[in-house]
């Protein structure tokens, strides 16, 4: 018996994209998400939504930056910029046009102010 070691090529990683809100990043979107909607509604990120299968655009969206792939082909009209969270997927990272207000988001400390806390206890 051989062992033959599995070929895990680099292209077979994709890193898990970064799903922002202008600007703000908020998840990281991996396989347990089936949709952006879905995964901006687990985050609480406040969006409209009635079909939930891409013809009614209620959740509409416009990307500031990255690009989705669609799980179901989107039966409305939609600018370059705009996409329909509840049958795509992000194939990179992406910033959408949408308020954090409300959304569950950790927001870190700047470095120098984690450090001015750590003095302080020592
Ligand atoms: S909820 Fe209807 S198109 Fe997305």
């Amino acid at each position: 018996m051989t062992f033959k070691p599995v070929n895990f090529s680099l292209a077979s990683f994709k890193k898990a994209p970064i799903v922002s809100l202008q600007g703000q990043p908020v998840l990281l979107f991996n396989q347990q998400h089936l949709t952006l909607l879905e995964a901006l509604e687990q985050k609480k990120v406040s969006t409209f939504s009635e079909c939930r299968n891409g013809f009614c655009g209620q959740c509409k969206t416009k990307i500031i930056s990255g690009s989705v792939s669609y799980i179901t082909e989107p039966l409305v009209t939609l600018e370059a910029d705009e996409c329909l969270p509840c049958c795509c997927v992000p194939d990179t990272d992406i910033d959408l046009d949408l308020s954090v207000d409300g959304a569950e988001i950790v927001v870190r400390a700047p470095k120098h102010k984690q450090h001015q806390a750590s003095e302080s206890v020592e």
